[in-house]
């Protein structure tokens, strides 16, 4: 299967004022037919620059970028063709024109002849909701509306390759949640690829399949949010209420295994965030036969962002940043 998007080797440096700022170093990475990557890292570790390069509005240093298999450096106006996108900051469409005229405007830019262009421009207001909004210059809307219009500008001439640099920002929650399911299902009925970046970790975790973490402009880890969990954060949290306070050595052993036991009038609750399962069938099973019947067990992963704070941390911290690099270096 030939990759939508490969970027191999990609340098990026950017001087101003007689500084020098190394904005992504040496990253490489693919992005398949029907799968989403999620791009995360602290606020400068490259993500921007990164999506700026691929789709040619930064002259990168050095490296090479396909996409559908051709060199964008030889192939641009292919390349721009099988492309949308969405950049954080940037003002991706015209203010003083409606969402309708936005979106008509920029897929005639893309070849998309203008009756066709209409039609997709009115599926796009109608799925996003826009349609109150239909005469307003695009400058009169609230940042989220904007953003919309932007997402559908971007995507109306049905882009191979979407790139998407922080598309949550100004939705609200609801917008946020159709916003997830409606790109999911773009993705996997065209079979496009997507590479989106987002500090909002639920919007991530959500929707991709796999995930890059960007640190200082290197790639320190790219999995599947599975095996993130799996190999830097194996932990779950156990939430449990039984029956009665348990008492003497019952409650001696459960807080020697640190749990904590909080007494309510008839029940108490017991949590404990622990990779050890031994722990929590010994605490089950020293309850039991103590007479504490179980009421409620609630079980909680940690979250993709507790994972994401972890693994910067090792990075950061001189001993680990060895490890993290080959477990990087491995996945590529
Ligand atoms: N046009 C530019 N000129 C000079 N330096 C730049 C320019 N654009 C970005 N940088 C620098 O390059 C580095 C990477 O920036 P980039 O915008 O790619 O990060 P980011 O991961 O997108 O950050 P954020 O999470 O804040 O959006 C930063 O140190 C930034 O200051
Ligand atoms: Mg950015």
């Amino acid at each position: 299967m030939v990759p939508v998007l490969e970027v191999a080797g990609l340098n990026k440096t950017y001087s101003s004022k007689g500084e020098t700022v190394k904005a992504v170093n040496n990253i490489s990475f693919s992005v398949n037919p029907g799968e989403i990557v999620g791009v995360l890292g602290p606020n400068g570790s490259g993500k921007t620059t990164t999506l700026k390069s691929i789709c040619g509005l930064n002259a990168m240093d050095t490296g090479l970028i396909r996409v559908n298999g051709e060199d964008i450096e030889h192939q641009q106006w292919a390349a721009m063709l099988s492309t949308g996108a969405v950049l954080e900051g940037a003002r991706n469409v015209y203010w003083r024109l409606t969402p309708q005229e936005n979106i008509v405007y920029f897929a005639g830019l893309k070849g998309v002849p203008r009756n066709e262009a209409c039609l997709r421009a009115q599926e796009l207001i109608d799925r996003l909701s826009l349609n109150k909004y239909c005469d307003q210059q695009v400058r009169m809307l609230s940042k989220g509306n904007q953003q919309k219009v932007a997402i559908a500008c971007a995507l109306v001439h049905r882009p191979s390759l979407i790139l998407l640099d922080e598309p949550t920002l100004g939705l609200d929650v609801d917008m946020v949640r159709d916003m997830k399911d409606w790109l999911r299902q773009l993705v996997d009925t065209r079979l496009s690829a997507m590479l989106v970046t987002s500090h909002d970790m639920d919007f991530i975790e959500a929707i991709c399949d796999r995930v890059i973490i960007l640190y200082q402009g290197e790639v320190i880890s790219q999995n599947s949010v599975e095996e993130l969990r799996r190999q830097f954060s194996p932990q779950k949290t156990f939430d449990l209420q039984v029956q009665g306070h348990p008492s003497g050595s019952v409650k001696a052993d459960l807080e020697t295994s640190q749990w904590s036991i909080e007494e309510n009038a008839t029940s108490s609750r017991l949590t404990l965030r622990t990779g050890d399962l031994d722990t929590l069938s010994l605490a089950l099973a020293s309850l039991e036969q103590s007479g504490h019947r179980l009421i409620d067990i609630n079980v909680t992963s940690d979250a993709l962002e507790d994972i994401f704070i972890h693994t910067i941390k090792r990075t950061s911290s001189p001993a680990a940043e060895s490890i993290s690099q080959a477990s990087a270096g491995g996945e590529q």
